[in-house]
């Protein structure tokens, strides 16, 4: 059973890599990051302010979260369009330092992926999530690049986009998620560095392959 945990900053490729990866060796994609956009959605639909309480609790407890594929259902709602704007992102990232919110998703996180091969992308994945996976990545690239990749995703989704701003937030959400108290974007010491700036989708690929048959030859 193979485990691959790879964790970097927004736009450094994860989850295009993830689910090449995932899908050329066999493995389930786990988008752990949906699950914090959709829960930064539900947050911020029910106007609460995005801080711990009560109120919050409550509201976790009444909120069903289902992953089907790449599917993602909030309360019986497909979601998995709704969470890929900007506003989401600041959202997730947002919603995402919140104890109460972690503590149900990174558990949620590891039932979805006991006892199966797995290739699952976040923030905290090789350092808290799966600290036992086989192979754990730290993928990340220079924050223009990233702000520029991102830029070209919304664009090709028909969103309109101003490239400054998209590249204000990248920074803003990695200043946010790099900081956090509580589980932060860290690479794990044992965590395999791949810097994507130079490198294309396919290369990435191959060598995450290459380190994930060694892994297993290993094993
Ligand atoms: O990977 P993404 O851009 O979809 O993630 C959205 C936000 O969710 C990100 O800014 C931080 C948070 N996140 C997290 O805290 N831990 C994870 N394992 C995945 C995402």
């Amino acid at each position: 059973m193979l485990r691959i945990a790879i964790d970097g900053p927004g736009g450094a490729g994860k989850s295009t890599i993830a689910k090449r990866v995932a899908s050329e060796l066999g493995l389930d994609y786990i988008d752990t990051g949906a699950m914090y956009r959709a829960i930064g959605l539900k947050i911020h639909r029910a106007g609460i302010p995005a801080e711990e309480g009560e109120k919050l609790e409550e509201l976790l407890a009444l909120t069903q979260l289902d992953v089907e594929g790449e599917k993602i259902f909030l309360d019986g709602e497909d979601v998995s369009e709704a969470i890929r704007t900007q506003e989401a992102s600041m959202y997730a990232s947002a919603c995402s330092r919140l104890p109460a919110v972690r503590r149900e998703l990174v558990a949620m996180q590891r039932r979805i992926a006991e006892g199966k091969g797995v290739v699952m992308d976040g923030r905290d994945i090789g350092t808290n999530v799966l600290t036992d996976a086989e192979l754990k990545i730290f993928l990340t690239a220079d924050p223009h690049v990233r702000a520029k990749r991102r830029y070209d995703q919304l664009l090709a989704a028909g969103k309109e986009a101003d490239l400054e701003t998209v590249y204000a937030e990248t920074k803003a959400r990695d200043e946010q998620d790099r900081t956090r108290a509580l589980n932060p974007l860290a690479q794990a010491e044992d965590a395999v560095l791949l810097d994507s700036t130079d490198l294309t989708i396919d290369e990435v690929c191959a060598r995450i392959i290459q380190l994930a048959k060694e892994r297993e030859a290993q094993a």
